[in-house]
């Protein structure tokens, strides 16, 4: 199993639209995808109809039981959604309590240990993240193989990024294993001079880091948002889910190395 994070600290770059595009595209693709919703907002949860305010068993049992995980407890936190292919593991609002408590020792490695037990139940994991450094960042980012930053063409966006990728220096520091990150440049609009010109600045910046390609603004995005159906099965022939396409080829043939909580490699 593939695992892949988005993160950003900053708020509304379109993490959970990158989640749930680069899911569908990947059960389109005939793949078995888990997508982790570790978001106390439970954006990516409501996306798939289910209510995280009501929520009794969600990602934070994955915390509260953590002492005494195994195969049978993650199943049945595990939904099946009506879409083939796509399974979740939902988020409840009770996830925001996680961030006041001790992270305590060890509590950074909890997502890790629950995907080493499902490790052959899927192809592929996505984890759409809150967007603040806290306990669920910081274990999200130590089960990934692949961290992808979505960044809004704007003009604050250096700031947010240097935010975030000096986050990941402190975070490298603690794992033992390179961590590959791609910054994806979201919600451009090629007639709007800003964000011609800070997708410029961005490249500039962060050279090589940065997916060549762009995903543009997308109303379709939105509508299919409101509809509870993945982009890919939403309007097949939208520009930006052509552009989540092709980033979704990109990062299935980069091809990391095994996912850190396979490897034991990360504390
Ligand atoms: N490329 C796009 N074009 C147009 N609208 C978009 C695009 N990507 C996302 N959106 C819309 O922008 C809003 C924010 O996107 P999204 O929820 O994915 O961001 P987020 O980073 O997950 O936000 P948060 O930090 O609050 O979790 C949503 O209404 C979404 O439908
Ligand atoms: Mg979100």
């Amino acid at each position: 199993m593939q695992v892949w994070t988005v993160a950003n600290q900053k708020g509304g770059v379109g993490k959970t639209t990158t989640s749930v595009a680069l899911g569908g595209l990947a059960a389109e693709a005939g793949k078995r995808v888990l997508l982790v919703d570790f978001d106390p907002h439970g954006s990516l949860s409501c996306y798939f109809r289910q209510n995280p305010d009501l929520l009794t068993e969600s990602a934070f049992t994955l915390f509260d039981q953590s002492q005494t995980l195994n195969h049978n407890v993650i199943e049945k936190l595990i939904i099946a959604t009506p879409f083939s292919g796509i399974s979740l593991l939902p988020a409840s609002t009770a996830l925001a309590t996680l961030e006041r408590k001790a992270i305590g020792g060890g509590m950074g490695l909890v997502l890790s240990k629950t995907l080493s037990m499902v490790f052959d139940d899927f192809d592929l994991c996505i984890i759409d993240c809150p967007p603040q450094l806290g306990v669920l960042m910081v274990n999200a980012i130590a089960a990934c193989n692949q961290l992808v930053i979505p960044v809004q063409t704007e003009f604050l966006a250096i700031k947010g990024l240097e935010r975030i990728l000096h986050t990941l220096q402190m975070m490298a520091r603690s794992r033992k294993q390179v961590l590959t990150y791609h910054i994806v440049p979201t919600m451009f609009d090629r007639r709007t001079q800003a964000c011609v010109s800070s997708l410029r600045a961005i490249r500039n910046s962060f050279g090589e880091q940065v997916w060549a390609g762009k995903i543009p603004i997308d109303t379709r995005f939105r509508d299919a948002s409101k509809a509870g159906v993945p982009p890919h099965l939403y309007d097949v022939n939208s520009r930006g889910l052509a552009a989540y396409r092709s980033l979704y080829h990109f990062l299935h043939e980069h091809k990391p190395g095994i996912p850190a909580s396979a490897a034991g490699g990360v504390g």
